[in-house]
This record gives structure tokens, sequence and C-alpha cells, in this order.
């Protein structure tokens, strides 16, 4: 391995005792504690660990922690009336609608009847326009993340080229629009992209969010490339054995093959322990900056 193993589990063990520091002081000072509002609509099981995540580490920091978990047959109608009562709330700093929603929820509808202002996620049309247009926004939590690993590694990120593979409104475009505020020139590849391989070749940074196991090949990265894997991906592990059930084990792999592009890379991210722990982190940061914007 020649690469520099970039830790996200320990950057984000930083970012979250920044926090909880600041958190305990706008206590002292001021007697307010940041309060995060988390929605749940359903039951996938996916969804409840990543939510019960967060509010157990929204603790931990020593913020707030509302859970709203609703039934996966509840009314646009209810989940509106929650948002209003949670936009209303003044010990509500920062509101998250964990998606996916269940198909009869107009996804757009909802997340755009957050207050702009608690919208931790940055995905209400307001943030994405403030932050399409260099303005103060609040950052989705997950291109935040990926942004700071690189500023810590790079510090300036002024003039490199830097390559996003995958265009989602989650993570691929405002992740396009971090790296283009930090002076990167930047290119979003994508499904359709031609000569994929050639374009990553030209990339110092290379961020891959596609969802798709081991997709970009060791050989594509230009070396000392730096290599930000978003991918979670789960795929069957026979050599970890098998279930009671006679089903294969399974493991979490980036949309990098890792083994090969560690020793092409300068600096790599694992997975898990790269960009998983930062988005977290970057959440609860979020929360913290919201709840400051409105105390001063
Ligand atoms: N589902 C998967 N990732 C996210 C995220 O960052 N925010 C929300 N609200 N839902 C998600």
């Amino acid at each position: 391995m020649t690469a520099t193993l970039i830790d996200g589990k320990a950057f984000a063990a930083t970012v979250r005792g920044k926090v909880a520091t600041h958190v305990a002081r706008l206590k002292e000072a001021q007697g307010i504690t940041p309060g995060l509002a988390v929605v749940l609509v359903g039951d996938d099981p996916a969804s409840e660990v990543y939510v019960r995540s967060k509010g157990k580490q929204t603790v931990e920091v020593g913020m707030n922690s509302y859970e709203h978990k609703l039934p996966a047959e509840t009314s646009e109608e209810d989940l509106l009336a929650l948002i209003e009562r949670l936009n209303a709330d003044k010990d509500v700093h920062g509101i998250l609608v964990q998606l996916p929603l269940p198909a009869h929820l107009d996804e757009a509808l909802v997340i755009n009847a957050i207050n702009p202002a608690k919208d931790v996620d940055g995905f209400h049309i307001s943030n994405v326009g403030l932050l399409g247009t260099g303005q103060k926004a609040m950052v989705p939590c997950t291109p935040l993340g990926c942004l700071m690993m690189l500023r810590d590694h790079h510090g300036s990120l002024s003039g490199l080229n830097a390559v996003v593979i995958g265009r989602s409104n989650i993570v691929g475009k405002p992740m396009a629009q971090l790296l283009l505020g930090d002076s990167c020139t930047v290119t979003v590849a994508h499904s359709r992209t031609k000569d994929l391989p050639e374009v990553v070749k030209r990339a110092d940074i290379v961020v891959a969010a596609v969802g798709r196991a081991h997709f970009v090949q060791g050989d594509w990265i230009k070396p000392g490339a730096s290599v930000i894997d978003v991918g979670i991906n789960r795929i069957p592990a026979p050599e970890k054995g098998s279930h009671e059930d006679g089903s294969v084990k399974t493991r979490l792999v980036g949309d990098v093959d890792f083994e090969a592009a560690k020793d092409v890379a300068g600096a790599i991210t694992p997975v898990p322990g790269g960009v998983g722990p930062m988005t977290i982190a970057c959440l609860l940061a979020n929360t913290l900056t919201a709840c400051c914007r409105v105390h001063g």
C-alpha cells in the first residue's frame, strides 16, 4: 500500500468532539441546548439502523434528540402537519426526514415543507439554490464530510482537477458545487459518460458515488490522486462462512476497487471507516450551525 489512508472514523470523532465542546459552551453561556428531530416513516431496516445511530450520537454530543417514528401508511397530510409542528418548535433547531419515503409520499413536497433554516440535510430547494450560487447554505452532510477530509489532506484544493462520479441530488451534484467553490476544475461523470477511465485518469481528486461495488478500477486512477469512496455496497462474502439458515454472510465494500487503487492513489478512504462516519458527524455540526444562526 502506497496511499495514505484517510481515517474518516478518527476524523469524525474529532468533529464530534469539537461539536460537543461548543454545545457545552452554548449550554453554560446561554442555557440553550441544540435539538435535532429525526422523522422516520415506515420500518425499512437500514433506515432504522441509521436513525438509531443518529439519535445515539446526537445525545452523545450533548444535544437533544427527538425521534418521530410514523407507520408506513402515514398520509402526506399527517406528515406535513408534523413538519409544521417541528418548524414552529423553538427547541428543535434541525429537522431530518429519513429517505427514502414510502412511494405514496411526495419526497420533494415533504422536504420543501421543512423550514430551510432547520434543513440540516441541505435538501430544501432554497439551500440547493444558495449552495449553487455560492451563498451561505445548509450543506448536505455526505459531500460536506468529503470536502472536510479533502481540505484536511491537501490544504488548498485550488486548481486541482476533480472528477465526481455520480450525479445524485444528495451527493454528486452538491459535491461538484462544493469542489467548484474551492476552485477545483470539476467534471461530473455518470452512467452515460464516454471513456470514463480516461476521464478519471486526468483527476487529482476522484469522488466515487455510483452505488456499484468495486466499479472504479485501480488502473483508472492517476498516480498520487486522492480517492474518496462514498459507496456502501453489501456483497456476499463466502470467506466469512454462512448464517444458520444457510445464507452466505456479507461484507461492506465501496464503489472503488480498494485493493488495486491503494497502490496507485496518493490518499484513499476505506469502506467502512471512511466517508460513512463523517456523514453523521456533519449532521451534528449542521444542527449546531442551525442553532447558532438562531441564537447568535
Ligand atoms: N437516506 C440515506 N442517506 C440520507 C441522508 O443523508 N439524509 C436523509 N434524510 N436520508 C437519507
